[in-house]
Formats: C-alpha cells, structure tokens, sequence
C-alpha cells in the first residue's frame, strides 16, 4: 500500500451488513481510528446531527470510508499516492459493495465519488457539479446519490444541512424505489463537432417547444 507507514490505524465499515443504504466518506480521521468505527469525531457529530433531523438513527444505515486508514495529514487531496492509497483498499470496498446490498451509496464528498464513478484522476470533477442527480454504479450494482462530506459542513458549511438532508431523502427514495432517475451522459472535453451538434440540437428543440428547454451552463 503507498499509505503503509504513512498511514494510521484501520477502520473497518460499520452498521448492518444489509443495510440498503451506505454512508461513504474519504479516510478515516484519528478519532475513528482510535476506536476503530468510522465517523465517530466531529465528522460524526455532523452526520448524526443530519440523520437527528431526518428523524434517523446510525444503525438504519452502513457507514464506511474509501480508505481503511487515516491517511497522512487527514486528507488525500492533492496527493500524488492517493490513487494507489485507493486502488489498494478497493478489495475492502469490493468485499462488502458487491453482496447485493447497498442499494444506494450517499457519496460524500469528492473522493468518494470520484472513487464510486469511476473517475480517477479528474480532481477537478467536483460534488457540485453532481449534485441533484443520481447515477449507476459503473457495474449496476447499486445507484450512487452525490453529497457533501460531513467534515465540510462541520468546518463552516452549515448552510448545506438542508441540503445533504435533501441527499438523504432522495437516497431514501431511491432505495424505496420511489425515484427512477433518467439516464445521465457524462461527457468529459467533448470534440468541438459533439458540442456544435449538440448545441444545434438543442437550438432545434427550443425552437419546437421554447418552454420545454432548460439548460444551465457556465464558463
Ligand atoms: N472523515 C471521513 O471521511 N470518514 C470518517 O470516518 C471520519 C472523517
């Protein structure tokens, strides 16, 4: 493992096994590693302050991390041997992810989802650019809901409560079935010609029907 005498501690998953839905977060931190459960420090406290205000508990859910240890300075970002660090804890993840449950993984934060998409490498793939939609998992085993890590919200986010508790309700709905998300297409620096097409396409359609168009976009 690039992390080995780098890294501290192990910090297996939590919760039940066939829980439908799986809290993932980055690297365990050194409060968690203490006790060897995932998401007991102030990480924690802010997770179970959003399930508290959902009116749910820790143990309805299955709570883990990208990575076992706590990775040196708490955070991967930017670190030339995350993706090793990643690739490496894979067999953990692979273990529990491919037994028929979760049904939906709460990805929180961006290495978990950049992790669960499959997106290896893109850095600058980001939760926000994510957020309000749900994907596949690469293999369809399970829908992955994008949200924001619960240390963000903790270091100052708060105002994104409400928002990750509207994650929560959408990876409830999805687990219930309640919610069939249309198919998404990422495409990632497309050709000058895709995008031309695209835009005339677009153009066409809002010539039809100018209501029925939405687009957001920015530079
Ligand atoms: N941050 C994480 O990503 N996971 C934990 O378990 C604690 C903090």
């Amino acid at each position: 493992c690039s992390l080995y005498e780098r890294g501290h501690g192990f910090v297996p998953w939590d919760g039940p096994t066939n829980a439908p839905i799986l809290w993932m977060g980055e690297g365990p931190g050194y409060d968690e590693a203490a006790i060897g459960r995932p998401f007991v420090g102030a990480a924690g406290s802010m997770l179970e302050r959003i399930l508290r205000r959902n009116h749910l508990q820790r143990g309805q859910f299955r709570i883990g991390n990208v990575l076992q240890c706590v990775p040196p300075g708490l955070s991967l970002e930017g670190e030339t041997y995350q993706y090793t660090a990643i690739d490496h804890c894979r067999v953990h993840r692979e273990k529990f992810l491919s037994q028929g449950y979760p049904q939906v993984v709460l990805a929180a934060g961006g290495t978990a989802l950049r992790t669960l998409l499959g997106l290896h490498g893109m850095d600058r793939i980001r939760v926000e650019e994510f957020h309000g939609t749900v994907h596949d998992d690469p293999e369809g085993r399970f829908k992955v809901v994008p949200s924001f890590h619960p240390s963000y919200l903790q270091r100052g986010a708060h105002n994104l409560i409400g928002t990750v508790s509207f994650d929560l309700q959408l990876a409830l709905e999805v687990a219930r079935g309640q919610c069939q998300p249309q198919p998404l297409e990422l495409i990632i620096d497309p050709p000058v010609e895709w995008r031309r097409a695209w835009v005339e396409q677009l153009e066409a359609a809002a010539r039809q029907d100018p209501e029925g168009i939405a687009i957001a976009c920015d530079t």
